[in-house]
C-alpha cells in the first residue's frame, strides 16, 4: 500500500515535468523516452530511503525524479553505443530518429536533471551536487569499460564486477543515499543504505545480463541475445570462458570473433551456457550480492517495517522479468 502511494506521487511528478518545445526534433524524443515509463525503481528507492528517516517526503519528489531523468539519459546514449533496436518494447530513439538526435536529446536530459536538483534546500545542495556529479562521472567510466571489454582479450570476473559497479550500481547507491541525506540520516546510516544500493545494483545488473539471454522479449522489452551479438563480456560470457574445456573454449572464441550470422551465434553460445550450467551459476552469484545488500540494510537504524519495504522491493528485483 505504501509503495503504491509512493509510486503514484512519483508518476504524478514525472508526468508534470516539461521539456521545452523547439526545435521539436530535440524535445520530442525526450517525451517519447519518458513516456515509455519503465520500472522507475531508482526514484522509488530515493523515496523509500527518505521515508526511513522522516515521514516528510514531498520535498524529495523532484530530486528523485531527477535521478530518473538522468537514468533515461544514460539509456538513450547506451542504446546508441549498444546498437540496440528495442527499449521498453519500443523502437529506440536513435533508430526512430537518428544517432545525432539521441545524442543531443540525451544531453538536454542530463542538463534537465541538474536543473531539477536546484529544488534541494540550499544548505544541502553542494553536497548533493557533489555526490551526483561523482556518480554521473562513474557511470560514464563504467560505460567506457563496458565498451573496452568488448574488444579486450582478458577480462576477469573482478574486472567485470568493477565495471558494473560503475555503470549500474553506483546510481542505485546514489538514489538511496540521496533520500537518506535529504531526510537527515546520520553519516553511518547514509553509508549503509548506499552500500545496500550498490550490492542490490550489482545483483540487478547480473539479473539484467541473465535476462538478456533467457528473458522473454515481450516482457523484457529489449532484444534478447543482444549482449551475445555485441560480444559483451557479461558474467555469463566470462564464466563460460573460464570454465569451458579446450574444445568448447576454442569454439566459443571463434563465435566471439564473428559479427555476421547473428542468430547462429546466439544459438551456439546459449547452448554452451546450457552445457556449462551458466544460468545456475549466475543465479547463485545474484544471491550472494543480494545477501550482502541485506546485511547493510539490517545495519541501518530505522523502523523494521520501513526497512522491509526496501527488502521486499530488492527481492522483487532479483526475480524480475522486465
Ligand atoms: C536498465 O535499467 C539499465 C540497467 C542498468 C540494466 P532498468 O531495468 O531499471 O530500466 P527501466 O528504467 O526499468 O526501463
Ligand atoms: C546498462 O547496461 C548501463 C547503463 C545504462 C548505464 P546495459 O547496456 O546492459 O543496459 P540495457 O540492457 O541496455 O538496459
Ligand atoms: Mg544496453
Ligand atoms: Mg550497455
Ligand atoms: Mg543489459
Amino acid at each position: 500500500v505504501q509503495i503504491a502511494a509512493f509510486s503514484e506521487k512519483l508518476n504524478q511528478t514525472l508526468h508534470s515535468l516539461t521539456y521545452g518545445e523547439n526545435p521539436v526534433e530535440l524535445y520530442e524524443p525526450i517525451r517519447y523516452m519518458m513516456q515509455l515509463g519503465g520500472k522507475r525503481i531508482r526514484p522509488l528507492l530515493t523515496l523509500l530511503a527518505a521515508d526511513l528517516f522522516d515521514d516528510q517526503i514531498d520535498h524529495v519528489l523532484q530530486p528523485a525524479a531527477a535521478v530518473e531523468v538522468f537514468h533515461n539519459f544514460t539509456l538513450m546514449h547506451d542504446d546508441i553505443m549498444d546498437k540496440a533496436p528495442l527499449r521498453r518494447g519500443r523502437t529506440t530513439v536513435h533508430e526512430k530518429w537518428n544517432a545525432n538526435t539521441a545524442i543531443l536529446s540525451g544531453d538536454v536530459m542530463l542538463v534537465k536533471a541538474y536543473e531539477m536538483f536546484l529544488t534541494v534546500e540550499p544548505a544541502k545542495l553542494p553536497k548533493v551536487l557533489q555526490l551526483f556529479s561523482k556518480c554521473a562521472a562513474e557511470v560514464c567510466e563504467g560505460q567506457q569499460l563496458d565498451m573496452n571489454f568488448e574488444q579486450a582479450g582478458q577480462v576477469s570476473i573482478d574486472d567485470y564486477i568493477r565495471m558494473i559497479t560503475l555503470k549500474t550500481a553506483v546510481l542505485l547507491g546514489f538514489a538511496l543515499e540521496l533520500g537518506a541525506i535529504l531526510n537527515n540520516a546520520s553519516a553511518e546510516d547514509a553509508e549503509n543504505i548506499k552500500q545496500f544500493g550498490i550490492n542490490t545494483g550489482i545483483a540487478f545488473q547480473l539479473r539484467d545480463d541473465l535476462l538478456d539471454v533467457y528473458g522473454n522479449q515481450e516482457s523484457f522489452g529489449k532484444r534478447v541475445g543482444g549482449d551475445i551479438v555485441a560480444g559483451k563480456k557479461t558474467f555469463l560470457m566470462l564464466t563460460a570462458l573460464e570454465q569451458a574445456e579446450p574444445n568448447d573454449l576454442q569454439n566459443l572464441q571463434n563465435w566471439l570473433q564473428k559479427t555476421d550470422e547473428e542468430e547462429a551465434k546466439v544459438k551456439a553460445v546459449t547452448e554452451l551456457y546450457q552445457k556449462l550450467g551458466i544460468r545456475e551459476k549466475t543465479e547463485q552469484h545474484i544471491n550472494t550480492y543480494f545477501e550482502k545488500a541485506l546485511t547493510h540494510l539490517e545495519n541501518v537504524n530505522a523502523p523494521a517495517e520501513k526497512k522491509n519495504l526496501l527488502k521486499g522491493l530488492a527481492l522483487d528485483l532479483m526475480s524480475r522479468e522486465s
